[in-house]
Order: structure tokens, then C-alpha cells, then sequence
């Protein structure tokens, strides 16, 4: 794991455009193609308006990267509270990027719980997995991490946490306005590239759970990629209390 601490939110978000731009590259090479995985919140909005801009616009092969979502809320994909809204907003209506490039967690079915079922079977066919325990290996996943240690919709104590076969699930959770649908631990895991934006002095007590205490109970804290790297990049508000940490892989 690797930490690397910015200014603030506009470095970190700087430095995560660039970062895409070059992953993009070098898969795109590679593959032939960028598939990436991105969360909603507000930390990674200037993260996508940046990769809007036109310089991305420019150095950037949108026909060839492919966006999925790491979560959503069950709600139509115009509420203002939809991942996809915003991520359609802040990203996708600047770029030209080919509608079959765009995979959104589907919320028009009946339930969280066919939503789930429906973006799995998305996910296989897009990978091409007709086995069961295979995932799907993400080149970058984005995502964020909540005052009480919770990513993407993986929240403290829920059941979803010990799921070793789904690639997505419904959630509910009493304390959320939205039931949701998230990607599962194995997948985030199992991906090329993970990087968590953590922004804000609301953020440092739980980045000192996560980073310093390792608390295994916290979602945040589960992620570790099997085989891909991992990148938090953090501002200094949110990193008090590892700033002065000798133990850490710490880049400032
Ligand atoms: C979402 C997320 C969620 C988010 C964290 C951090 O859709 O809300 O996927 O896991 O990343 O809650 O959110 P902030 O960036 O707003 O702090």
C-alpha cells in the first residue's frame, strides 16, 4: 500500500487525473481497452470534472476506456442522489465516449436485489466469466471511504462484508435514506488498481482506524488487493494523524 499526501483536494485530484490518464495508457496498449470502476460521493467530483476538461478530453482514448460503478443508490438514474447522475454530470455529458462504453448500475427493475442480480450478468458478459468464483479484474476502481469507515456501499456490520460468490448485491441499511447495490469485497479486490480519494479534517480520525489501527471491522480496512496495487491519496487535513508515521510508505 502506498499513501500519498497532497496539499488539498484540488492536488489530490490533480494528481488522480493524472494517474488515470497514465493507467489508461498503458492498458489501452496493452488490452486494447481501460476498464474502470467509479464511485459517487463528493470527494472524486473535481476528480471527474478535471478529467472533462479538455486537456483529458484530448490525451485521453474515451473510445476505448469502459466505465462501470462501483455503487448505487436504488433510485431512477436522474434523482439527484443516483452515482450515475453525477458521475454523468461532472464526466460523462463532457466527453464523447461511446454509449456501449457506459455500463450503469440498471435501478428501472424491481428491486435492489434484480438490479444486483442484473449488473452481475453485465459484468460477466462483459469479462467473458462463465465460472463461478472468478472476478472480474478491474484496471482502476476509484473509490472513498465514510466518516464511519464504510466504501462503496459496504457498510460497518452488514452481511454483505463475508459474501465470497456475488460480484454485486443489494444493501439496506436502516440508517440510509436509499437501499443500494455495490460491488462486492472480492471484486474491489481483485482489481489492477485501487485508489482511495480522502479528503477533509472530518476524514482523519477514521483514516488513523483505517491506515494506522487497521480495524478489521471497518469496511475501509478490508480492502487489499490480492494481486493489484494501492493507493491512498489524501490531503493533509484528513492525514494528521499519520503525517508524522516513520512505519508508513508515506510519499508528501
Ligand atoms: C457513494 C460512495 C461512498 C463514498 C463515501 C465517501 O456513492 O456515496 O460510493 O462509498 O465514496 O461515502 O463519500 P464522500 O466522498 O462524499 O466523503
Amino acid at each position: 500500500m502506498e499513501i500519498l499526501i497532497a496539499q488539498d483536494l484540488e492536488a489530490i485530484s490533480t494528481e488522480a487525473a493524472r494517474m488515470f490518464m497514465n493507467l489508461s495508457e498503458k492498458y489501452i496498449q496493452a488490452s486494447g481497452r481501460f476498464v474502470v470502476a467509479l464511485s459517487g460521493g463528493t470527494t472524486p467530483k473535481r476528480l471527474y470534472q478535471i478529467l472533462a476538461s479538455v486537456q483529458y478530453q484530448k490525451n485521453i482514448d474515451w473510445s476505448n476506456v469502459h466505465i462501470f460503478f462501483v455503487d448505487e443508490r436504488f433510485v431512477p438514474l436522474d434523482h439527484p442522489d443516483s452515482n450515475f447522475g453525477l458521475i454523468h454530470e461532472t464526466l460523462l455529458q463532457g466527453i464523447s465516449l461511446p454509449t456501449e462504453n457506459i455500463h450503469p448500475i440498471n435501478t428501472c427493475c424491481s428491486s435492489p436485489a434484480v438490479s444486483a442480480k442484473n449488473y452481475e450478468v453485465d459484468i460477466e458478459n462483459f469479462f467473458e466469466i462463465d465460472a463461478k468464483h472468478i472476478f472480474p479484474q478491474f484496471d482502476l476502481i476509484v473509490l472513498g471511504i465514510g466518516e464511519d469507515g464504510h466504501t462503496a456501499s459496504l457498510f460497518p456490520g452488514s452481511r454483505v462484508l463475508s459474501d465470497k460468490e456475488r460480484l454485486a448485491v443489494a444493501v439496506q441499511s436502516r440508517k440510509r435514506q436509499h437501499r443500494r447495490i455495490t460491488l462486492t469485497l472480492p471484486v474491489l479486490n481483485s482489481a489492477r488498481n485501487i485508489v482511495f480519494l480522502v479528503s477533509g479534517k472530518r476524514k482523519a480520525s477514521i483514516m488513523k482506524k483505517v491506515l494506522m489501527l487497521r480495524v478489521k471491522s471497518l469496511p475501509a480496512s478490508l480492502i487489499n488487493p490480492d494481486h493489484g496495487k494501492y493507493l491512498f491519496l489524501t490531503d493533509k487535513a484528513a492525514s494528521t494523524y499519520i503525517l508524522n508515521n516513520s512505519a508508513m510508505n508515506i510519499t508528501k
